[in-house]
């Protein structure tokens, strides 16, 4: 069993990752393998809707680093999502993702009609962070249902969401006992999860 972390922040060891760390040890105290992968590292065409992908099941319009993504993405049973907020939702990097998993979905025709997605064939968990400047979490806007929506209907089990408010510095949340506590034990609860269906 593994889990991928994925984080759509732009800097670098910023409060997105340093959660995602955190989560990471939570999940590997249980005997779960984990992957961190941080979006800026990839070259992720946003989707542009040319439905090519229907046809063939995967993208075949643009061939950049969301092809070294999709393999990780179906051999990891959990996946966790971070992204900070950027004007009360995900940042470009995190929505560009999330659109291109497009060709896992299965639509029937005409549409619109019942659809499903070919990820939800095996039991997958989920966990979604949204990570903000301002002191409540209103003030992330849709940073948490942009993630926890677009996924749950793709098969995800939403575990846990966690919404942690008041980090604007980067890395910040690192002084943050409460906030690594609380990513520490989603980790430990997203991999008992997985444990629990596995078992
Ligand atoms: C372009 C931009 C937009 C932002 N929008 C919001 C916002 O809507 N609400 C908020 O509370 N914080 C907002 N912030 C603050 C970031 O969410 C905050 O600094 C966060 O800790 C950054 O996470 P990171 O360290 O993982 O990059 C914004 C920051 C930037 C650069």
């Amino acid at each position: 069993m593994k889990t991928l972390l994925i984080s759509a922040s732009p800097r670098a060891n910023g409060n997105s990752d340093t959660l995602l760390a955190e989560i990471a040890r939570g999940i590997e105290s249980k005997s779960v393998e984990t992957e961190i992968v941080y979006l800026r590292d990839y070259a992720i065409h946003p989707c542009i809707g040319c439905e090519q992908c229907r046809r063939d099941k995967t993208c075949t319009r643009f061939y950049d680093g969301m092809h070294l993504l999709y393999p990780k993405i179906e051999a990891c049973q959990g996946l966790v999502t971070a992204s900070p907020a950027y004007n009360y939702n995900i940042t470009a990097y995190m929505k560009a993702f999330i659109d291109r998993l497009y060709p896992y979905f299965e639509f029937t025709n005409p549409r619109p009609g019942p659809y499903s997605c070919r990820l939800a064939s095996t039991y997958r968990a989920l966990l979604t962070v949204g990570v903000c400047e301002q002191n409540e979490a209103s003030e992330m806007g849709y940073t948490i249902p942009a993630m926890s929506e677009a996924l749950k209907v793709m098969g995800y089990d939403l575990i846990d969401e966690l919404a942690i408010t008041r980090h604007f510095a980067l890395g910040s949340v690192k002084k943050d006992t409460k906030a690594l506590s609380r990513a520490y034990k989603a980790g430990e609860q997203l991999a008992t999860a997985l444990a629990a269906k596995a078992g």
